[in-house]
């Protein structure tokens, strides 16, 4: 699968509710990371919708190169 444009090579930590559905960035264009904004319109990417079983504090990717979406996998640091 095709991956998005690299935002950050880090990610970034964020309060998530249980229950509540989120949408992470895929393409690496949204100024809303490490969520959607809308900003993959008129590209081939969508964002990716998620949810969380407890609400918890969790790592999101946001070089878009993860191979396990939305969570940061460690590929950041393999990044040039
Ligand atoms: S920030 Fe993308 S894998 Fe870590």
């Amino acid at each position: 699968m095709k991956k998005g444009e690299v935002y950050k090579k880090a990610p970034i930590g964020v309060e998530l509710e249980a229950g509540k559905t989120y949408y992470w960035c895929a393409c690496g264009k949204s100024s809303n990371q490490p969520f959607c904004d809308g900003s993959h319109k008129g590209t081939e990417f969508q964002p990716k919708a998620f949810e969380v079983k407890e609400t918890s504090k969790q790592y999101l990717c946001q070089c878009k190169q993860t191979n396990n979406p939305p969570y940061c996998d460690g590929t950041h640091r393999n990044l040039e």
